[in-house]
């Protein structure tokens, strides 16, 4: 069993374009086989370069082998919380449902509609143990509501935030048809991805305080006036996504050691399972 020495409260998934944290001074790197198996590749531990200690993990692993619905999510929401992990800041390319979000535009959704088709592992509970969260809201708002009132200026000219949208979760691996996008649309979603399905159900799961950070990277294929989403298009924005990714933590991460010593920060999310499981110990 690999293991550090570091503790780490903060962690930080990178999805597609993100695969690394260039300016960040690498302190360790574990890859800890949980019981779950091993995570997508190898947990970077490091410090900003304001000096503020993260865990690094790219979701898809760092050559990006793992398709979206062959991701160990389970294993790397186990070995981040064996870091000691609380907070999870989930960045990921999203393709665009509203014309006011537009490509480089950066999102903090608050709710998720899923449409996977239901065969990715998506519950630490099984096999005799049954467990319901509660995932009415399924990101963390204080989380959100901090990195808002910390970023507004963060990113690059002619990049903006959103907040409180609707992300649809597909399974893919293609993207959708055109019926679909619209389909989407009719149903209020703002945004859509891959993978917060079931990230975030782990994370809550795991009492975790879980954000995804979206960047926008396309207009999906409902747009008339614009190509639909292609692989290229998504890696073309993702260069100045992963630019605005990096700022942004210059002014997050700071804010969020502040609001970690203050312990009403997390009370909605650390001991929000005690009352989870159903099944009757024996
Ligand atoms: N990730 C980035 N763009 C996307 C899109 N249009 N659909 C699904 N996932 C995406």
């Amino acid at each position: 069993m690999a293991s550090t020495t570091h503790t780490v409260k903060i962690a930080i998934i990178g999805g597609s374009g993100l695969y690394s944290l260039d300016g960040f001074q690498q302190l360790d790197t574990i890859r800890p086989q949980t019981p779950w198996g091993l995570p997508s590749d190898n947990i970077i531990i490091s410090l900003s370069p304001e000096g503020h200690k993260i865990a690094f993990l790219a979701r898809h692993g760092s050559g990006h082998q793992f398709n979206p619905s062959e991701i160990p999510v389970r294993a790397n929401i186990a070995a981040l919380k064996s870091l000691g992990v609380e907070v999870i800041l989930a960045f990921s390319a999203v393709g665009s449902l509203r014309e006011e979000i537009r490509p480089a535009d950066f999102v903090l959704p608050s709710q998720i509609i899923d449409r996977t088709k239901g065969f990715r592992e998506n519950t630490f509970f099984e096999k005799g143990v049954t467990a319901h969260a509660g995932f009415a809201d399924p990101f963390h708002s204080k989380l959100a509501d901090l990195i808002y009132a910390h970023t507004k200026e963060a990113l690059t000219e002619g990049s903006s935030w959103h907040k409180n949208k609707t992300l649809v979760c597909m399974e893919g691996p293609a993207f959708s048809t055109r019926a679909e996008s619209h389909l989407y649309r009719s149903w209020n979603c703002d945004i859509i991805n891959m993978s917060v399905i079931p990230e975030a159900k782990l994370a809550r799961e795991a009492e975790i305080a879980y954000q995804m950070i979206c960047m926008s990277t396309d207009y999906d294929c409902w747009h008339e006036s614009e190509e639909p989403v292609s692989v290229q298009a998504v890696m073309a924005t993702m260069a100045q996504n992963s630019t605005n990714a990096k700022k942004a933590l210059s002014f997050i991460l700071p804010a969020i050691e502040e609001a970690l010593k203050e312990a009403s920060f997390l009370e909605d999310i650390k001991g929000s399972m005690k009352f989870s499981i159903i099944t009757r110990p024996t």
